[in-house]
């Protein structure tokens, strides 16, 4: 399948949000990446209902939303009527985390979970043929702009191995610190989503370094 690009709007210039959803509807990005954070659960507070209500308003690409937050199963629906196609839950904030995969199911998104660097894939293992999305984490949720960590490779790998084994074809999603260096390799070692918030924002031609993430092989 080809990779699917999701730019990440915390880099975007939040002042100017329409201007940078119509240039992400005009671009060939796939998904539009959403962060909420909660100050609990990550060290950062970024936006929250509201402003991804306003975002779809605008927004021409399906919404995965990534909730950095506790007690997601509080505000799952919420994110759905804001029109969220695919949402991540944090299996670290989810005692119940195969109750919150069976609320997002019943809501008719995809379900996403997400997993920070400390986390192993194994902890996946008893729900990943349920899941639809997972997230990797490549960077420690709370801040766009950190440096990529270079285990991720060896954790898509075991990940594969995993879902090969539970008969899963969930997409792997990488999230943190892609950009033009390490995406190649992403892509080979079987990423499917590739979230990039600095990468594309920080460019003087945004289109431009979202199409090289797709033509990346
Ligand atoms: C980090 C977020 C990421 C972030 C990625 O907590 O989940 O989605 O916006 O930004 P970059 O690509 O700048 O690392
Ligand atoms: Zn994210």
């Amino acid at each position: 399948m080809n990779t699917l690009v999701a730019p990440s709007v915390l880099a975007a210039d939040f002042a100017n949000l329409q201007h940078e959803i119509e240039m992400i509807n005009s671009s060939t990005a796939d998904w539009i990446h959403i962060d909420i954070m909660d100050g609990v659960f990550v060290p950062n507070i970024s936006i929250g209902l509201p402003v991804a209500e306003a975002i779809k308003r605008h927004a021409k690409k399906p919404m995965d939303v990534h909730l950095m937050i506790v007690q997601p199963e509080k505000y799952v629906e919420d994110f759905v009527k804001a029109g969220a196609s695919s949402i991540s839950v944090h299996v670290e904030a989810c005692p119940h985390l195969h109750r919150n995969i069976q609320q997002l199911k019943s809501l008719g998104v995809k379900a996403g979970v997400a997993i920070n660097p400390h986390t192993p894939v194994s902890f996946l293992s008893e729900v990943i043929a349920e899941i639809d999305l997972v997230c990797l984490m490549s960077v420690n949720p709370g801040f766009g702009g950190q440096k990529f960590i270079e285990r991720t490779y060896a954790k898509i790998k075991e990940l594969k191995e995993l879902m090969t084994r539970h008969h899963s074809s969930a997409l792997i999603e990488i999230d943190g610190g892609v950009n033009q260096e390490n995406a190649p390799r992403l892509i080979e070692a079987g990423a499917n989503v590739l979230v990039a918030g600095n990468f594309v924002f920080s460019s003087s031609n945004p289109k431009e370094v979202i199409q090289r993430l797709k033509d990346m092989k």
